[in-house]
């Protein structure tokens, strides 16, 4: 999930009991009747799910397959180039399938033996605090739909491609999954809303859109870098900054452009050290400070 307010269609409950997804004008499948209508139907299996239950299947359809198939195979290429060792690892120890959309169920039989973490259905935007607050218990807040069939490499808001394709072959890791279970932990401790929004935005400079220098060479393992055809090239364009806490957590940044400056770690042992250790200590009164004027 981005950050994500702004990017996630909203999701409306009609008296009639009818779920309505709002696309944007801009969407690609605005003007899709049966789109429309799958879109609906999909959020409204996510809002029936309650905890506990098994989570609802999507029966795919063939287009919507064949939109998994394209975007699989050029993500894998992208991800063998632009991609980091951890994550290209992790990617391997799990093993999704290229050929077809794996159900979430199927990438929580997949993740829990590796890191423990387990997918569960989002119709939409998850509030903040439930959806960071969750990493806590190793939960991940998935959307199900897919893309527009008519550009299987751009989606305006985050899908299933992105979740599962970014989020979940980074999860795969257990040196980065350790990492969202201390922003979960971070959720449990503060209680402004000033607090909450930088936590999310220090997780965007780093789990969503963090590059980390391999060998000479600028890698990604932010899940929104990983699951982006475009963007997950164009990286190297940007202007790269080292960690700093202060900086990522109060930076202005526009959710709809490939992000022109990024943060750039010298290992995962510095994303930990700095970025993980923050969200290990991270309190109201720490982040008022860090906020301060100066
Ligand atoms: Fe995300």
């Amino acid at each position: 999930m981005f950050t994500e307010a702004q990017l996630y269609s909203p999701v409306t409950t009609g008296a009639d009991g009818d779920v309505t997804v709002h696309l944007s004008d801009e969407h690609p499948g605005v003007h899709d009747a049966d789109y429309r209508a799958r879109r609906n139907a999909i959020a409204a299996l996510a809002l029936g799910y309650r905890t506990g239950e098994p989570v609802p299947r999507i029966e795919y359809t063939a287009e919507e397959q064949e939109v998994w198939r394209i975007v699989s195979a050029e993500l894998a290429r992208k991800r063998a180039k632009y991609a980091c060792a951890e994550v290209i690892e992790a990617a391997n120890r799990l093993g999704l399938p290229a050929d077809r959309i794996p159900q979430l169920d199927e990438v929580s039989a997949k993740l829990v033996p590796l890191t423990g973490f387990r997918y569960v259905p989002a119709a939409g935007l998850v509030p903040l605090r439930e959806f960071f607050g969750s990493f806590a218990d190793r939960v991940f807040h998935s959307t199900q739909y897919i893309r527009h069939h008519s550009a299987p490499l751009y989606t305006p808001e985050p899908d299933a491609v992105h979740e599962i394709l970014g989020h979940a072959n980074q999860l795969a890791s257990p040196r980065f999954a350790a990492l969202y279970e201390t922003v979960g932990a971070a959720v449990a401790r503060i209680t402004t809303d000033t607090a909450l929004k930088f936590l999310a935005d220090v997780f965007w400079f780093s789990m969503e859109f963090g590059v980390l220098r391999e060998h000479g060479e600028i890698r990604c393992y932010g899940a929104g870098l990983l699951s982006s055809y475009g963007e997950i090239e164009e990286f190297r364009e940007a202007e790269l900054r080292p960690l700093n806490i202060r900086e990522m957590g109060t930076r202005v940044y526009d959710i709809t452009h490939y992000q022109p400056v990024l943060y750039c770690a010298e290992s995962i042992g510095e994303i930990e050290d700095v970025v993980g250790a923050f969200f290990e200590s991270m309190t109201d009164d720490t982040v008022a400070e860090l906020t301060a004027p100066a």
